[in-house]
């Protein structure tokens, strides 16, 4: 088709669609913008899969938040907790809690840039441990358990001390961590900022 061929059919057609225009009736009524478009039909069943299994989903719904909200009940004390890292934390994190440079495991106490200083609230220390700790059997642990590594790790840390009482979901909520008020997120990474000189 030439260029002129092409100018007259889209000129004709811009006739028709003004003659069919010119009959057409105003719409009866103006459509409402706040009105609310009717809901999508869902089908009640789309033929597969099966009803999530109660057990199950209690299973997998084990997060935690930051102010303790998700914890669960139970109780472990700090000796309990040695004894515990001793049998299922030492072979990768150390005697001394030191990490290994070997594995790629970083101290878990003693640095406000690493772990167990480093976080600024306590509760997602027990919610980490309890879903992926320890690295080669994660979700292994019960929850006395973890709350008694918990309380083994905050001891060691130097942040708490029990004297012999366990720690509940109560005690951990309350914990003050010792980033609490300098820890922040820059660019997407999680960060410290220099404890401001003495005066
Ligand atoms: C098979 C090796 C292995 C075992 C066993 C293990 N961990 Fe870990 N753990 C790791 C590795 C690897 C990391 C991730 C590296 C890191 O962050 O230092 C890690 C990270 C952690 C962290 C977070 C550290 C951080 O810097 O944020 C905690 C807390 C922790 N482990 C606790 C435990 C506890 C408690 C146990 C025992 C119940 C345990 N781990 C057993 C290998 C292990």
């Amino acid at each position: 088709m030439s260029t002129s061929s092409r100018g007259a059919v889209a000129f004709a057609g811009l006739v028709l669609a003004t003659l069919l225009g010119c009959g057409a009736e105003p719409p009866a009524t103006t459509p409402d913008a706040t009105e609310t478009p009717e809901p999508a039909k869902t089908p009640a069943s789309f033929g597969f899969g099966r009803p999530a299994d109660p057990a199950l989903v209690a299973e997998a719904d084990i997060d935690v938040r930051f102010d303790g909200d998700g914890l669960p009940t139970g109780a472990g004390d700090a000796a309990t907790g040695e004894a515990l890292y001793e049998t299922r934390c030492v072979a990768c994190h150390g005697a001394e809690l030191e990490g290994n440079p070997a594995l790629g495991v970083r101290p878990l106490v003693g640095d406000i840039r690493h772990a167990v200083n480093n976080l600024p609230f306590a509760p997602p220390l027990f919610a980490y441990i309890r879903r992926a700790m320890p690295l080669d059997a994660p979700g292994s642990l019960g929850d006395d358990e973890v709350y008694a590594l918990v309380a083994f790790l905050l001891e060691r840390a130097g942040v708490l001390d029990l004297a012999g009482q366990p720690l509940d979901a109560e005690a951990l909520a309350a914990v003050s961590m010792p980033n609490r008020e300098t820890f922040f997120i820059t660019k997407g990474v999680a960060t410290t900022v220099p404890a401001a000189p003495a005066p």
